[in-house]
């Protein structure tokens, strides 16, 4: 049986082998990940789903905002286990993050990915046509979501981080901003 539950700490290792099958190459070279590095995921949208204690999917959802000042949830990476690949286990993480998504009341979600597998969830680039990232991407990979209607329409601009800088980033910041002042 697969259980889908909030990420913990220990899941770490875990998932980063996990995300080293699933994306080989250069996974932390990805422009969404500019909006993920040294911040934390979104409070209660990391997913862990483990299967008898072994950790068989993740999903992360982050905060970003649009150019126009609209919030919005940024979403991924998903991935799960080559050996179980195909059978659901990608939908059902899917479907739980987006509902409790909304039932925590976000409006819109960003994602970068292959926009057929993406669609059936409702993902459509028609609604990040008017947005862009800071670095390179494909247009036709770059979707968009909407948990509440019109919390997209019309977006445009440069999507940025908003979300909560880990601990390490933020005593990393404090040190830069104390050389700055010092100099
Ligand atoms: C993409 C991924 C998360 C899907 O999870 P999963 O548990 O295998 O997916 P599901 O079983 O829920 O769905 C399977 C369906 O999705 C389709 N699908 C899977 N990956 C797809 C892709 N990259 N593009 C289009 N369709 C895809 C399958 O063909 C299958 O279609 P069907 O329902 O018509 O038979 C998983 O394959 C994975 O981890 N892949 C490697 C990492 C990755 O590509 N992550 C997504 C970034 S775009």
């Amino acid at each position: 049986m697969i259980e889908i539950r909030a990420e913990h700490l220990h899941d770490i290792p875990a998932r980063e082998r996990l995300l080293d099958t699933c994306f080989p190459g250069h996974r932390r070279a990805k422009t969404s990940e500019r909006l993920r590095e040294g911040r934390l995921p979104a409070r209660g949208l990391a997913f862990a789903a483990t299967r008898r204690g072994r950790l068989v999917g993740t999903l992360r959802l982050w905060h970003v905002e649009t150019g126009d000042a609209r919030p919005a949830l940024l979403l991924g990476p998903l991935a799960v286990d080559p050996a179980i690949q195909g059978q659901g286990l990608g939908s059902v993480m899917m479907q739980a993050a987006l509902g409790r998504a909304e039932s925590l009341g976000h409006g819109a979600v960003l994602l970068v990915g292959d926009a057929p597998y993406y669609a059936r969830f409702g993902f459509d680039r028609a609604l990040a046509e008017g947005l862009t990232l800071p670095g390179p991407f494909e247009r036709a990979r770059f979707l968009g979501l909407e948990l509440r209607a019109g919390a997209l329409a019309g977006a445009e601009g440069l999507v940025r981080a908003t979300g909560v800088l880990s601990p390490v980033e933020a005593v990393a910041n404090e040190a830069q901003v104390a050389r700055r002042r010092a100099a």
